[in-house]
Parts: C-alpha cells; structure tokens; sequence
C-alpha cells in the first residue's frame, strides 16, 4: 500500500494553467478510421466469453420460458445476449426484445453501444426508453429501458404484448423495481398461457362444432395448443444476474433453469490502509495522485456515492493538477452517475488522449451495469448512498453505508478485466471482514406508496398477499397504504380513488410530488409546481466549491426567496429562462436552429457558471420540466400562476407535504411532526440559521445529523387547516 499521506500533490506550488480535454466525440473522422473502428468492435466481440456459448444460449432461451443467466461483469451478457436472440429469430412478427436495467444511465450507453455494432442508428432497429426520454420507434427490436419504466408499460398493456422475451438485467441489485416486475412477469406469464388455452379452446370448440370441454385433453387439442401457441407465443423471461447465487431466483420461478457464463478475471492486488480514515474524499484524492505519479499506465476507477461528491472531486482533482509541474499534468477526469446528460455519458467510453491517464469518478453504476474498458487500479473508499425507511416513523431517508462484501468484490473485480489490476480499499482490512455478505434489498428498506400506486392501478389489490420475490414487512406495507390514503389517493377501502388515485398513477413521480401539481391547478400555482418539481427531481441545482465558497454564497443570495427553498429554485429557472427567452429574440434573425441552441448552451453554461449553478442539472431538470408539463397537459389540469402571490404556493405546499412539516423546538432544532424525529434544516438550505417557526421540506438525508432539505416556511395553521383529516387525528 502506498503511503497514504506523502508526495500528496498539495505540496507541490506550481501554478501554470493548462486543461487537459477528453475528446468528447467518437465519431470516427474519416471512411478508414470508420472500418478500422468496426474491425476493433468486431474483434472485441468476438473476443467476449459469451461469443462462444452463444448457440447454446439460444437453444436454452428456445428450450425454457424463464432463464437465469450468472455471469460476470463484462462476459457481454448485457451487449450480445438480445442480439443472439434478434439473429435467431425471436423478433419475427415484429415482437420486440425488452431489457431492463435499473439504472438509466446503463440502459443510454448500453444501447447506443448496441447500436454502434449493429451499425444502426439509435433509435431504429436498437433503441432505449427511460422515464423522461425515449430513442424508439416502430422499427425497434431491441430495446433498453428501465424496470421502472416498463412497469409504467405495463399499465397501458397488461400483457406485455409487444414483446416477445424481456431480459430483466441486473437482477442481482434487487432495486425495487426489479422485484416488483418479477412479480409482475410472472403474473404475466401465467396470463398470456391462459389466453393461449382459452384460444385453443374457442377454436377447437368452432372446429368441431362445439365439441364440450371433455375433449380438450385429446389429440386434437394438443395440436391446437400448438399451432395457437405458434399465434401467441409465450413470453420468454430471462433474468441476468452478477452474483453467484441463482438459486433464490430459480426457487421463484419454480425451479427454473440456471445457466453460468464463464468470465475471465485477472488477479487483482488487493491494498487497505492502515487506519480509518476520517475523510473518505480527502483519502481517495490522495491516492488518485499517487497512483497517478508513482503507478504504471492504466485508467482509475474511483467510486464515489452520488453527483455531488463526484462534481466536487473531479473539481478538486482539476485544481490539484494546476499545482503540477506541466509534464505531470496528464491526467483527465470522465464523471458517470445516474442523471449524467445522455452527450456527455460516451464519455468514460473514449480511450484517454494519448499519454494521458483517464480517472472514471462513479457511482455503483460502474460496479456491475456498465463496463468500462482500459480499467487499471480502482480506489474503493466503500460506501454507497442507500434508501433507508423507518416503518414505524413513516419516514425515508438517504444514507451513506458500507458496501457489502459481494460490492467490494464486484468493484476490485473491475481493475482485473484486461490484465492484472489493483485495488485500494480505503479502510482497514478489519473493517472488511465486517461487512455484510449482500446488501438488503431495496424492497425492504424503502417507501413502497410509489410501487403500491402501480400495483393498484394494474389492479392488484391485494398487495400484502402479491407473490413478491421476498416480501416487505407488512409494517411497511401498511404505513405506505396509510400514507397513500391520508394523500387522497386511495379509498376507504383500499381501491384507488377517482380521480385522484387514477391522476397520481399516471404521473411517472413520487406520489406526494404528484399529489402536488394536482393540487397546484386547484391553488392556481401549477406553473410554479411544475418548476419546483422538475428542479426537486435533480440532485444540487447549486454547487459550492471549497476554494470559492463565499463567492457562491453571494451568488445564491441573488435567486434566495426568504420564504425557502422551493421559490428559490423556482427564481434560477426563472433566470435562466429568461436569459434564453432574451437570447431567443436577439437571435431571431437566425435561421439556423443549430446554431442558436448551440450558442444558447455556451451562454447558458457560462451563466451558470457564473452563478455557481449546476449547468448538467439544471439543463435535466428542464427536460423533465417540459416531459412533466406535457403529462399535465395531457390530463387536462389547468395550467396557471399565481404570479407574485406566493403565498398561495405554499399553502399549496403546506396541503401537499403536510407529511414533511417540522416545526421549531425551543433550543433551536426541529421535529419532523409525523415521525417526532429531531431534525435539522441542512445548511445548504436559504433557510439554514433562519428563525422560522414551521416548515415543510422535501427529503430527510441522514449524515452525521438528520437533516431536512428544501424546507419551504409555512404558517402551521395552514396544516389543521388544509390537512385536517391528518392534524385533526394527531390532536
Ligand atoms: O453485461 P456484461 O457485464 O456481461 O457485459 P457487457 O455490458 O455486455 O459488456 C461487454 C463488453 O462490451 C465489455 O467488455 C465492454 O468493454 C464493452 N462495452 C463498451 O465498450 N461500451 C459500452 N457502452 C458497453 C460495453
Ligand atoms: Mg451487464
């Protein structure tokens, strides 16, 4: 292990400037470099362990209506597997070849890989669908998406009957998602057979001029069983899986199936530090720069737990640079989490320009969903930001935990892929004979009012009795029904209501942000809540780099709204907006629209830049703005604002949180009122240190405190006053 705490690059003073860019496009430049770019993608398949097992992967898909398919990382599970399945003719009669993946980011760059060695175009033959963003059409066959999404389909097309096989990618996460669509596929499955039967059944019964249902047991049958089966095929479910345990997944399916693809892995040095360390950020830039000075060639691998530690670390590696003497400098940094824009993901694909080293800062999405090649070393500080939900207290919070012992195989797994590799793990090797084999799935530490939403509205009312894979405590079951009937969204009697429980399940977000924009269009503010959902719906609209931290206070200050949070981020889209709508009309002469989006962004993100505004965010948050809008639109909510009255959007809040109000303690913290939890407004908040009596706020994170984010004021006899039916029962 190397020191950990010498030749760290802050000793050094030199201050010349220069940035190293990663290329940012891989479009080949001319026809040769085109064929020699297909040559290396052909080889690389060819080269992948999956390459050849492949006829007899077909023929177990051909022989068994559910599959489990274990591999490791990077076999070409995800990339070959429904190409395979396209040549082989699964995707005849214009059935379509779905794959899940429960991350969005995955489902982008895996397509657009798939779409590169099918030599298509994405968005025709090979596409992707994910909430807020869809490369598909008629013509597409193989299609990436993500679990949740295909939940959502399956609301419109209970029977999946685009598809003729659905690869549920990545089972091993055990997202929530994931879980409730197995539930779901099996559901599914049963049905389609049934349709098959009962077909069989009507024909037969027509051929034979009502022959009763005695006969269906005979010859005859089974032949129309079979040619109607050919009309209707079953759905074939595959589920791919990185871990090494199939069994809980193949005693789901009754035994199903379970096929192992062979990977190769390198060996990987594994190193721990001596002590803990305190300050995971500060301990993984520090070995970023010593593998960078003292380690041969080769790309790092940092995992990191969310954008904003990323956004800060790739900030601070630029930074430390600037201190190196110029021929020490070459090294680029490639950012990959969940929300990244979908341009800017390609790029920890792109080979480093030459001489230069790559540091890939990611989330666990690099664990096991993509695989990102010229991988060396990977620094693992070992932790991973996770949903945590308290039954009892009704409450969801977002902390940092230790990794499981599976994740930190999966990820020192990542530098041994092309040759042998190292692995720093930044806590002591004591530390890792502590953690948990696995970690706990989603299902059992989350909300589930979200999942019991659409489980109502694709009409399974009896959630507690629904064949989930492991079930969720039925605590949990019950406080998520409780909080989905006190929003409105359900009956007295469990079903969904009309219209609101109908309205909620259509709105791809959480139920309390869709309980908000209906309620917005009665309190006359739909135009600011749609604003303060889409900006709610990213992570950090603002970033505060260490170096310039007052600047980027004073900058905040000029969009702050003393009343909180919410109408603070409503006036940096509204900046924003109207920095463009200005552009827009000085630029109207301009008939290129290109060019004037192009010059609109370089202005955009200089303004952001500017105002220490997170452009990458910010730019995700209008796209889900105008994607939101039109959902609305659609339902036929009025659209309006209340204009300076602000004062109607938060009571409008105050009607739609009710279950997040806080309210002042004498020695100056908050508790939450529903859980009685104490609790603190996070100091990013306008509100942070401010002596307001009560609050709603958006998120519960847990760090070293619990905190209350985007809290919004509000006077608290708007609560009695506008949720009676919870604040009158509470007393
Ligand atoms: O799913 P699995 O982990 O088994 O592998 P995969 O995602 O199908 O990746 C197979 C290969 O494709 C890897 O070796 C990657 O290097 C390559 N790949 C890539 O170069 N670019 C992508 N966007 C995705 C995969
Ligand atoms: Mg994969």
């Amino acid at each position: 292990m190397p020191s950990m705490e010498q030749n760290g690059p802050r000793n050094t003073t030199q201050t010349r400037k220069q940035k190293p860019v990663l290329k940012l496009s891989n479009q080949p430049r001319c026809a040769a470099d085109a064929i020699s770019r297909r040559e290396i993608v052909k080889k690389q398949r060819e080269s992948l362990p999956i390459a050849s097992v492949k006829e007899r992967l077909v023929q177990e898909v051909k022989n068994h209506d559910v599959l489990i398919i274990v591999g490791e990382t990077g076999s070409g599970k995800t990339t070959q597997l429904p190409q395979f399945l396209f040549n082989a003719g699964f995707c005849s009669n214009g059935k379509v070849i779905g794959i899940t993946q429960p991350r969005r980011v995955a489902a982008i760059t895996v397509a657009k890989r798939v779409a590169e060695e099918c030599g298509v175009e994405l968005g025709l033959k090979v596409g992707y669908s994910i909430r807020f963003d869809d490369k598909t059409s008629s013509s597409t066959r193989i299609k990436y998406m993500t679990d949740g999404l295909l939940l959502r389909e399956a609301l419109l097309d209970p029977y999946l009957s685009r598809y003729s096989v659905i690869i549920v990618d990545e089972a091993h996460e055990r997202t929530v998602h994931t879980d409730v669509l197995l539930g779901l596929l099996k559901n599914v499955q049963r049905a389609r057979l049934k349709s098959v039967i009962d077909h069989a059944v009507v024909s037969n019964k027509k051929a034979s001029n009502g022959i009763t249902k005695e006969n269906e047991k005979g010859a005859e049958c089974t032949n129309f069983l079979k040619q109607c089966q050919r009309k209707f095929p079953p759905l074939k479910l595959i589920i791919m899986s990185a871990s090494l345990d199939a069994r809980l997944f193949s005693e789901y399916f009754g035994g199903a199936r379970a096929v192992h693809v062979e990977g190769r892995q390198h060996h990987v040095d594994i190193f721990y530090t001596l002590h803990a360390e305190t300050d995971y950020v500060d301990a993984a830039l520090i070995t970023i720069f010593q593998i960078h000075l003292e380690e041969g060639p080769g790309d790092i691998l940092v995992f990191l737990t969310g954008q904003e530690e990323i956004e800060g670390v790739e900030r601070l590696v630029q930074e430390q640079l600037q201190k190196l003497p110029e021929e020490s400098r070459k090294l680029v940094t490639a950012p990959i989490f969940s929300s990244l824009p979908s341009e800017q993901q390609m790029r920890v694909f792109m080979p480093a320009p030459a001489g230069h080293r790559k540091v890939i800062l990611a989330t666990n999405i690099a664990e096991t969903s993509v695989t990102i090649p010229g991988i060396k070393y990977v620094i693992d500080p070992g932790f991973i930001k996770a949903r945590s939900y308290d039954p009892v207290k009704g409450m969801e919070s977002l902390i940092i935990i230790p990794t499981s012992k599976a994740q930190a195989l999966q990820r020192s797994g990542r530098a041994g892929r092309e040759g042998p590799g190292k692995c720093f793990r930044l806590y002591p090797e004591s530390e890792f004979e502590k953690l948990e084999d696995s970690t706990k799935p989603e299902i059992k530490r989350c909300n589930l009012s979200n999942v019991i939403l659409q489980l109502k509205a694709l009409g399974v009312d009896d959630i507690i009795g629904f064949d989930f894979l492991e079930k969720p405590s039925r605590a949990a079951i019950q406080k998520s029904l409780e909080e989905l009937f006190l929003l409105g969204a359900l009956t007295d009697d469990c079903k969904l209501s009309d219209p609101v429980g109908h309205q909620m399940a259509r709105l791809p977000l959480d139920p309390i942000y869709s309980k908000a924009l209906i309620l917005a269009s009665q309190f006359n503010c739909l135009e600011e809540m749609l604003i303060a959902v889409s900006m709610l719906s990213v992570e950090s609209i603002f970033y505060n780099p260490r170096e310039k931290s007052e600047e980027a206070k004073t900058a905040k200050k000029c969009f702050a709204s003393p009343d909180g949070d919410h109408l603070t981020l409503i006036n940096v889209y509204r900046a924003a907006d109207e920095l463009l709508q200005k552009r827009r009309m000085e630029l109207g002469i301009e008939k290129n629209e290109k060019n004037i989006k192009g010059k609109n962004e370089k202005i955009l993100r200089k303004w952001c830049r500017e105002n220490f505004i997170n452009s990458r965010s910010l730019r995700h948050a209008c796209d889900i703005h105008s994607q939101i809008r039109g959902h609305v639109e659609q339902m036929g909510l009025p659209i309006s604002s209340c204009g300076d009255d602000t004062l109607q959007f938060r009571r409008c809040l105050a009607a739609s949180f009710f279950l997040n109000a806080a309210l002042k303690q004498p020695e100056g913290t908050y508790r939450a009122l529903a859980s009685g939890q104490v609790v603190q407004i996070h100091p990013t908040s306008v509100l942070h240190q401010s002596k307001v009596e009560c609050v709603i706020f958006d998120e519960l994170v847990q760090t070293s405190q619990k905190y209350i984010r985007n809290t919004t004021r509000i006077d608290y006899l708007w609560l009695t006053e506008l949720a009676p039916h919870y604040y009158a029962m509470q007393g």
